[in-house]
């Protein structure tokens, strides 16, 4: 049996303005999207934006219901959003974001498995990584520059194909 490994190589910094002023933006507009948030089951709202090439950005936060495998992601929602709103454009940067009043939220949240291959299929069918930057409300940020990084021997359409 031979050993394999899998190297992930992301930024961290707790200075925002380490940050270009997109991303800045973008993260405004996450933290923003908190807002929109229905997590009534929860109390964990998640808040993202997505920007485009066009510059548009558009938001999306997670919506739940009372049929839990219902809900949908905020990052989901964001990305699905853009692509139906603007399926000819491609996702350069996506922010995302959380918040409770039941703790402090310390380290980033991470996208979960659903939303890790939403982003990768995303990526691969607009052939540009989409840069992921993950938020804290105590001002952690953590960057990874694609989707992909997040979702090591992703499964994608041309394992559908012999
Ligand atoms: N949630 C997200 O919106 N994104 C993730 O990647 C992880 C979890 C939401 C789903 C649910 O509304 C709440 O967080 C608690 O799981």
């Amino acid at each position: 049996m031979q050993i394999k490994e899998l190297k992930t190589t992301y930024y961290e910094t707790d200075n925002i303005n380490e940050l270009p002023a997109d991303e800045c933006k973008l993260i405004n507009r996450a933290i923003e999207a908190l807002a929109s948030s229905y997590a009534p089951y929860s109390q964990f709202r998640v808040g993202a934006a997505a920007l485009l090439d066009s510059g548009e950005i558009i938001i999306g936060s997670n919506q739940e219901n009372s049929a839990s495998p219902v809900c949908i992601c905020g990052e989901r929602v964001a990305m699905f959003s853009a692509k139906a709103q603007y399926p000819d454009s491609q996702i350069l940067k996506i922010a995302i974001t959380a918040k409770t009043d039941k703790f402090v939220i310390d380290n980033p949240v991470s996208p979960c498995g659903s939303c890790r291959q939403a982003l990768a299929e995303i990526e691969e069918r607009q052939s540009l990584p989409i840069k992921v930057i993950l938020y804290s409300p105590t001002g952690k940020i953590y960057s990874f520059d694609s989707a992909k990084i997040l979702l090591p021997l992703t499964f994608n359409e041309n394992r559908l194909k012999k």
